[in-house]
């Protein structure tokens, strides 16, 4: 693969361009380019339909959608969560002046281990924010479960689980408040953006506010909001977006099949299949290495696809329970983290895209077989 062009673990796709010099010139000819416009309004009832949930808010992007959901439900204290994720997870807690405590994940998907959170449970806990981690639903059942009986508020992480379903109903759906990230490297993306799902109109309304400063009206400022909101531009470019994205995430779904099976039966090599009644929308393609039974550690593998311009990531390694900003809470002792710490050091997630060649992908297999 010398001197060709680096494969990276991800490629944006893009609308078609005339559409979107089209949107421009409405734009243009409207000068309303902020606070709510009408491309804003359309795309927020026309994701609403294609997710199959009540009410979305867009937000600029992922992170402030996930500080604001903390603060629509007026999260404080101790919130449970998983150390395997991106660090914006636990940064949004930070920001909100909560102690994130860390729960370990089941060893299969990564997702937070549901019969671990109670354990965790203080005076304090307020919340659990669990993450749908590489799009793959977690244990929704027994997280309910457990907030219905201590009183917890849910907020889903779902910045990778965009059109994602389970026995035919968007995973979105459950939890108080589920957070979506559009960012430039996901399935969906709006260059930057993101979004908060909810269930009721005074749930998204609160939202709004917050999102806007907080202001509820010219003169009425409600609460200590943000300036959090998604502008015409790309409120346009998402609304084309939408035509194309199944279309896209079916070519992700045939680049996911022919990894499987190129993948099939290699020591020490395991891949995640696809789960019992679940749309999945292979926004990630993870494989773990085990380094007792491949001949090469996870590390050696990486670099040598690296050497070979196949630019996959560790994701998520290191755990956000090793920065700095949070190695000295009790929960990110290792050993309260096992099987976190086995799988962050296992991983490499590879190139999936919708126009990744077939070609690339068995030279990808190639170097691993090799
Ligand atoms: C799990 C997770 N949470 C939150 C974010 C933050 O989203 P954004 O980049 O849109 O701020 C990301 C991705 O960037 C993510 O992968």
């Amino acid at each position: 693969m010398e001197n060709k062009k680096p494969i990276l673990i991800a490629q944006p796709t893009l609308p078609n361009l005339d559409d979107f010099v089209e949107s421009l010139k409405v734009i243009w000819e409207r000068k309303w380019l902020t606070n709510n416009g009408e491309f804003h309004q359309e795309f927020e009832k026309k994701l609403a339909d294609y997710l199959g949930v009540k009410y979305v808010s867009l937000f600029s992007n992922g992170t402030l959608a996930l500080i604001s959901a903390l603060q629509t439900l007026r999260i404080s204290g101790e919130v449970i969560t998983t150390p395997y994720s991106f660090v914006a997870t636990t940064h949004a807690l930070h920001w909100n002046g909560i102690k994130p405590v860390f729960v370990d994940i089941d060893p299969v998907y990564g997702n937070i281990d549901p019969l671990k959170i109670e354990a965790a449970i203080t005076p304090k806990t307020t919340a659990i924010m669990p993450v749908h981690v590489y799009g793959n639903p977690s244990d929704v059942e027994k997280i309910e479960e457990i907030a219905g009986t201590y009183g917890l508020k849910v907020i889903y992480d779902a910045a990778h689980a965009f059109g994602v379903k389970k026995n035919k109903n968007s995973i979105l759906n459950f939890g108080d408040l589920s957070v979506l990230s559009f960012h430039a490297t996901k399935v969906f993306n709006t260059i930057e953006g993101g979004a908060i799902v909810c269930n009721d109109e005074k749930t998204k309304k609160r939202i709004d506010f917050l999102k806007n400063f907080g202001f509820a009206g010219e003169t009425t400022v409600v609460a200590p909001g943000i300036n959090a909101k998604m502008n015409e531009l790309q409120a346009s470019y998402g609304l084309l977006q939408l035509k194309t994205i199944d279309e896209q995430i079916k070519k992700r779904k045939k680049i996911a099949n022919a990894y499987y099976e190129l993948l099939e039966d290699i020591d020490g090599i395991r891949c995640l299949g696809d789960m019992e009644n679940v749309k999945h929308n292979y926004s990630y393609f993870p494989l773990f290495v085990d380094a007792s039974k491949y001949p090469m550690t996870r590390d050696e593998l990486y670099f040598k696809l690296k050497d070979n311009g196949i630019h996959g990531r560790r994701y998520f390694y290191p755990l956000i329970s090793e920065f700095p900003p949070y190695r000295g809470l009790p929960s990110s002792k290792s050993e309260n983290l096992i099987n976190a710490s086995i799988i962050a050091n296992q991983v490499i997630c590879l190139p999936i895209y919708p126009d990744l060649d077939r070609e690339v992908i068995e030279e990808i297999v190639k170097i691993i077989k090799q």
